[in-house]
């Protein structure tokens, strides 16, 4: 069994779709939600699900030992990122080598990088009068928004898109490929 532990600190639409879509899988477990924000909406998803959680503190995450200790006696193989907005630190990166995944809303390397999250991203994209964008799942490295890429998906920007339109497109975009990706990164 690959255990898996998804790091989010936002609403969670991507862990919920990743939980489900491997609950009672052959050989994949969600076993674990990290979160570094006691309210959001990803903990209530992982309570939902009866996935145990981790609060995790700033300290220790950056200064200390980026929690590799703990991943490891939990015994997670891979970690997803899916919403989660600190960069990863060089500890947890060698800890996890090549075994971290990011999703990123848009089409890397174009509006990605420090302070690209969120609805920054689709406004920037609206901005740039492209008329495409897309989703990009990547390897994570220690610079933002940088791995190598495993897969991207694009989809059209309308011409009367706002960034909230076109966040709905890429979440959709996102939910259908992010349980797949993962699935075949994990289990070729
Ligand atoms: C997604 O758009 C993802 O690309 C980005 O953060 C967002 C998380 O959304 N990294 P949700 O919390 O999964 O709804």
């Amino acid at each position: 069994m690959k255990r898996i532990a998804i790091f989010a600190s936002g609403t969670g639409t991507n862990a919920a779709r990743i939980i489900e879509h491997f609950s009672n899988h052959a050989s994949v477990q969600v076993a674990m939600v990290v979160c570094n924000k006691p309210q959001a909406g990803v903990l209530s998803v992982a309570a939902h699900h009866q996935i145990e959680t981790l609060l995790i503190d700033r300290d220790r995450f950056f200064s200390g030992d980026g929690y590799v200790t703990l991943l490891q006696e939990k015994k997670i193989d891979w970690i997803i990122l899916a919403g989660f907005l600190w960069k990863v630190p060089p500890t947890l990166l060698q800890g996890y080598k090549g075994h971290i995944v990011n999703i990123h809303p848009a089409l890397l390397p174009a509006f990605g990088g420090k302070g690209m999250y969120g609805q920054h991203v689709h406004e920037a994209v609206i901005a740039s009068k492209n008329t495409e964008s897309g989703i990009t799942i990547h390897q994570v490295d220690e610079e933002y928004d940088h791995g190598a890429t495993l897969f991207q998906a694009r989809c059209p920007v309308l011409p009367d898109d706002t960034a909230h339109t076109l966040a709905a497109r890429i979440h959709a975009l996102e939910h259908q490929y992010y349980p797949r990706v993962i699935e075949e990164l994990l289990c070729r």
